[in-house]
């Protein structure tokens, strides 16, 4: 295992320990979340563990169902936890970019209707101003999508259409496809960027998720994590 994977690793665990019987808890996507449902599975056979998961992508949803956990769609009754790894945190506000996954929609969805948001990651995460190492995935509906690049591309974003193998678009659990955008980098004002962006026909969502976390756990090579709550 490599020292990064060791780490999210690490993060991840400590995540699957916060997770109490009987809890709704929305689970994310990545390679991160992936330690995380091993570790979940781990203490439903281990410890009888009884949790509804509320997975945010297909990926999640094949994974978990292999783990024994049982799974439900958001109904409007309120996650207790969700948790869900991230592309960039920013150190001291825990502003995230998230999506280059793909699944930035449904876990926007999750992060939302959950009580508290706690993300996990590896140290190579965490940024001083987001979009620092990481695009800016936006979300948009297949019509006319070039037209709406356009636009998103006045902003300053230099949007990039994601393509799956070859030349075909990459498309997402809801449909759509994604353009990356390294020019809005760096984001000082993710709350106006955001609202900017929404108010474009055809942006359905962003990887900006300036107020969902409320703690992070951070994991390192050696095994040990950080956990950093955002400020009041
Ligand atoms: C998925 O759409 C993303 O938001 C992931 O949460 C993010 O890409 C983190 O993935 P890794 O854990 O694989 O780095």
């Amino acid at each position: 295992m490599s020292g990064a994977d060791r780490a999210k690793q690490a993060a991840a665990e400590a995540a699957a320990r916060l997770v109490e019987s009987g809890m709704r808890v929305g689970i994310g996507s990545g390679s991160t979340v992936r330690h995380l449902i091993l570790a979940l599975g781990r203490r439903v056979r281990a410890q009888g563990l009884r949790l509804v998961g509320i997975p945010t992508s297909t990926e999640t949803e094949a994974l978990a169902l292999t783990q024994g956990i049982t799974l439900a769609e958001p109904d409007g009754t309120p996650l207790d936890l969700a948790i869900d790894g991230a592309d960039e945190v920013e150190r001291g506000t825990l502003r995230l970019i998230k999506g280059l996954g793909g699944a930035l929609l449904r876990e926007k969805i999750v992060a939302e209707a959950a009580r508290r948001f706690v993300v996990i990651a590896d140290a190579s995460k965490m940024v001083e101003t987001l979009g620092e190492r990481a695009p800016l995935p936006v979300e948009v509906v297949r019509f006319g999508h070039a037209a709406t690049a356009q636009r998103i591309a006045v902003l300053g974003g230099r949007p990039v259409l994601r393509r799956a193998q070859g030349e075909a678009p990459f498309i997402t659990d809801g449909g759509n496809v994604i353009y990356d955008c390294p020019g809005f980098a760096p984001i000082r004002d993710p709350f106006t960027l955001a609202r900017d962006l929404r108010a474009i026909a055809g942006v359905v969502e962003t990887g900006l998720f300036p107020s969902h976390a409320e703690c992070a756990l951070i994991g390192t090579a050696d095994g040990a994590v950080t956990e950093l709550e955002r400020p009041a």
